[in-house]
């Protein structure tokens, strides 16, 4: 309750005249600290080949890799899952637990998709079987038993999460009744919780972003209250290529005071459509993830052995159809992803998208420069970036700051990018302690690094 009071002030303090926003213009505001960067974005879903080491270790080190998310799905026949029978939930299992083994190599994350391992990856039949059909829930109770079992035999449930099913509100994942599901997660919540106590136990998953109007949100919701079995982390999807994530956020606190629900991490588990993922897009997301504190995992657009593979469209390699295949090299995104892991170090700064929602800030105050990566949602035109309270990084409040641009082109999603392109210096003439300069949106796939010297 006492965080839920805080939140309202924030939204009141957000409101007020003074952070009214303009339509064209990002704003980055140095006085206010947000704290230690974590490079919240830097997660994917599947994207790591099932053959351990096949992609070698800098790739996911120069991003800082931090969270996976996987469980078995489309691996070659026979590999259906646990509706199929046990031997082919066992090509499933052997999947996911190389990828977890793989996720902990980085010390990353590992959110476990038990609804793939089930067998419902969208490559389910029209009559295939979902926990709990006409009231008989012996076949989910039998393969949670069997799959706890697994798991502790091959001790992996340190930096585990559990998202108790994907997409339940799609057909393409559940066809069951929305009262079946809410059923499934009560009994499901509570004998993982009693099996593993400190795993997180994370949902629901859901496509559509937290909306009053959307009875997923507000029945479960409004049921996990009742059932004492209230997320760890609140999850849901940002691939509909609509919303924005305060937006989001803010609708989902709006429920969580209705039905007295507590403020938890939130995690977006999978984020942008496959458009979005190029530079520009990526470092939009990057910006709206960090803006909200929440964790993010890039969707996977990818299908068949593909999605096994590429880490989440960030890497690509000489024969993209050879599901073993090396050869690896980074793309226009790794770019991206590599600049905000190493470079945007120091202290994170608040920032505030245009008002048009179309291009977005984020930015890093280090010990030498301050750094604001930006990109446009895969739009063109002309924007502009505002810098407010140079002196609180030790500039004066006038004179005429020197700004050092790198470009971050899109390839297309296999083409290779070794580095950005640096695109020199220019000056600018300020007063008022704020500078702003605009961005030339001339593609809508590139993303651009702004640094300037701290005084
Ligand atoms: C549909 O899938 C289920 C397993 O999920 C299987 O038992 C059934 O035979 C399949 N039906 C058809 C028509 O293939
Ligand atoms: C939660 O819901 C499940 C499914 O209806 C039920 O089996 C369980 O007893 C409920 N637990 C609590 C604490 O209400
Ligand atoms: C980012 O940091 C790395 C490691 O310090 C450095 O090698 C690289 O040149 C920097 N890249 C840019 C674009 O500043
Ligand atoms: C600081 O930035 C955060 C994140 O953008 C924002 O939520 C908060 O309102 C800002 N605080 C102030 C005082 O501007």
């Amino acid at each position: 309750m006492h965080a839920l009071l805080c939140l309202l002030c924030a939204a009141v303090v957000a409101a007020s005249p003074l952070e009214q926003r303009d339509t064209v213009t990002s704003t980055v505001n140095l006085g206010n600290n947000t704290g230690t960067p974590q490079h919240l974005a830097s997660g994917f879903i599947y994207g790591i080949p099932d053959q351990p080491n096949q992609i070698p270790d800098h790739f996911y080190t120069g991003i800082g890799f931090n969270y996976a998310r996987a469980g078995g799905a489309q691996v070659a026949a026979p590999g259906r899952g646990w509706i199929w029978g046990l031997s082919e939930y066992k090509v499933r299992f052997a999947s996911a637990l190389s990828n977890y083994k793989t996720a902990r190599k980085y010390n990353a994350n590992f959110i476990f998709l038990i609804h793939d391992l089930w067998g419902a990856d969208g490559s389910q039949n029209s009559t295939a079987p979902y926990p709990g059909d006409n009231g008989d829930w012996t076949s989910w109770d039998n393969y949670l038993t069997q799959w706890i079992s697994d798991m502790n035999a091959n001790s992996a449930t340190a930096g585990l999460s559990i998202d108790i099913w994907n997409e339940p509100d799609l057909t393409y994942f559940w066809k069951a009744s929305q009262a079946q599901y809410i059923q499934m997660w009560g009994r499901t919540y509570h004998r993982l919780r009693q099996a593993w106590p400190s795993v997180k136990l994370i949902g629901p998953a859901f496509a559509g972003q937290p909306d009053r109007s959307n009875t997923w949100w507000t029945n479960f919701l409004s049921f996990v209250a009742s059932n004492s079995s209230v997320p760890d982390e609140y999850v849901w999807h940002m691939e509909g290529g609509g919303g924005d994530m305060e937006g989001a956020y803010g609708a989902l606190v709006g429920i969580l005071q209705t039905y007295k629900l507590p403020i938890k991490p939130l995690n977006i588990d999978e984020y942008a459509t496959f458009p979005e993922q190029v530079p520009a897009g990526s470092a939009w997301w990057i910006s709206q993830l960090e803006r909200v504190n929440a964790v993010g995992l890039r969707g996977n657009w990818l299908s068949g052995s593909q999605l096994h593979d590429f880490m989440g469209s960030l890497v690509s390699k000489t024969n993209t159809n050879s599901p073993t295949g090396t050869g690896y090299y980074p793309n226009g995104d790794y770019q991206v992803y590599q600049y905000y892991n190493l470079n945007m170090t120091g202290y994170r700064v608040g920032t505030s998208p245009s008002a048009d929602l179309k291009l977005d800030t984020f930015a890093t105050v280090g010990k030498d420069m301050v750094r604001v990566l930006t990109g446009v949602r895969i739009t063109s035109g002309t924007w502009q970036i505002t810098i407010n309270s140079l002196s609180s990084v030790g500039l004066p409040s006038s004179g005429s700051l020197n700004i050092h641009t790198w470009g971050f082109p899109s390839n297309g999603h296999f083409g290779e990018v070794d580095a950005p392109n640096d695109l020199g210096w220019n000056s600018h003439a300020y007063s008022g302690n704020s500078v702003t300069f605009p961005v030339y949106q001339t593609d809508t796939s590139t993303a651009y690094a702004f640094e300037f010297y701290v005084g």
